[in-house]
């Protein structure tokens, strides 16, 4: 699969994302602009925010618990707004488009 990540100011990247990896991984292994991923994906620092992007929403599913409470401490939380390494990649996933936040924290 694939996964587009569009920028605050709308450049769009689109990389190889392996199935079973989280879109946090792959962001940080393609230098992804605007997503840190301090905790290495331990749904325990929140820099991995993004918005999912409306269409992509359904498919992608609702956080957990444990992730809307670490949400809280993210910046500019939206409507759609996810902790990118609580999303793993799957083939109906392909051509994912998520949006990154201007900043982290
Ligand atoms: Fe820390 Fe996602 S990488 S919460």
């Amino acid at each position: 699969p694939t996964v587009n990540f569009i920028d605050a100011h709308g450049a769009t990247r689109t990389v190889d994302a392996p199935a079973g990896s989280t879109v946090m991984e792959i962001a940080v292994k393609h230098d992804v602009p605007g997503v840190v991923g301090e905790c290495g994906g331990a749904c325990a620092c929140a820099t991995c925010h993004v918005y999912v992007d409306d269409a992509w929403v359904e498919a992608v599913g609702a956080p957990a618990d444990m992730e809307k409470d670490m949400l809280d401490f993210a910046f500019d939380v939206r409507e759609h707004s996810r902790l990118s390494c609580q999303i793993i990649v799957r083939p109906e996933l392909d051509g994912l488009i998520v949006h990154t936040p201007v900043r982290q924290g």
